[in-house]
């Protein structure tokens, strides 16, 4: 058996191929756009590994997927890859409508097309798992309880919004075509291979070099954080155990 993996040169990705490959041998196909954020160096100890097959290309180039799944017959697609910095959507929010809305929307007509000819029992036991972020639901205030999977979607940036179009492109795949589908919304993750534009291992690199430390906005807004491989982990469980349709909230 085998499963796909997109973005799998990423932050998140590249924790979950290692985890994934140190704990099975099950062989993944990573197919990563390799842009700004993808890093093939953090793979690097995978090189020579036969059971890591990276394929450089787009989500939503259709024709590549095609291949990729008629090829490798994957039992499951994890859809990792995605525009994910938000300070870049609010400068260039185009990218994040292709990659994040039209690639989705692409990748899930792929999968669909190939899911739909797969044998009964494969076709029972395959598993689409498209990974997003709990930014969907918006902002907590300070008094707010944590957000639960029932929280109405209040995206407020061209990142969290193309993010949360995603989301309900994956969900009416289920309710129409019977796509077997699981999401997951997660919290902000760090841990290693984090890009160095995000908070926190900017915050490291500064503090060493002795630099300015720089404050979002008032200083005053309040994030969680979980460990990436405790994601990961997560993402392991809904695959594995998640019920088909359903949302399930990580962290936070
Ligand atoms: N980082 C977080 O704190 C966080 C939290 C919750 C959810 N998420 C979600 O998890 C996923 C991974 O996040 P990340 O932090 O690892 O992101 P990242 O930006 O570090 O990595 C994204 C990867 O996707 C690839 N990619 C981008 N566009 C592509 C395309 N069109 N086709 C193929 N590959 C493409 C990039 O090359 C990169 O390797 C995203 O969907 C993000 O929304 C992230």
């Amino acid at each position: 058996m085998t499963i796909l993996v997109t973005g799998g040169a990423g932050f998140i990705g590249s924790n979950f191929v290692l985890d994934w490959l140190a704990a099975s041998d099950e062989p993944v196909i990573n197919l990563d756009k390799l842009t700004y954020a993808g890093n093939l160096e953090n793979l690097a100890s995978l090189q020579g590994n036969p059971n890591h097959v990276f394929v450089q290309g787009d989500l939503g180039d259709r024709e590549l997927v095609d291949r990729l799944l008629a090829e490798h017959q994957p039992r499951a697609v994890l859809n990792f890859a995605a525009e994910s910095h938000v300070d870049r959507s609010i400068h260039g929010p185009e990218d994040f409508i292709q990659t994040n809305i039209l690639g989705t929307f692409r990748l899930l007509e792929s999968v669909r097309s190939y899911w739909s000819a797969l044998p009964a029992d494969d076709k029972a036991a395959f598993r689409f798992l498209h990974v997003s972020t709990d930014e969907v639901y918006g902002t907590l205030s300070k008094e707010d309880q944590p957000f639960a999977e029932d929280h109405r979607y209040e995206p407020n940036s061209p990142y969290s919004a193309s993010k949360a179009a995603s989301d309900h492109l994956v969900r009416a795949w289920h309710h129409t075509y019977g796509l077997p589908v699981l999401t997951t919304n997660c919290s902000n993750n760090y841990g290693p291979y984090h890009f160095p534009e995000k908070l926190i291992p900017l915050m490291i690199v500064n503090a060493l070099a002795g630099k300015n430390l720089p404050v979002y906005g008032d200083g005053m807004q309040i994030r969680d954080w979980l460990y990436v491989k405790d994601h990961c982990s997560a993402i392991r469980r809904v695959l594995e155990g998640g019920r088909l349709g359903e949302t399930y909230n990580i962290g936070g």
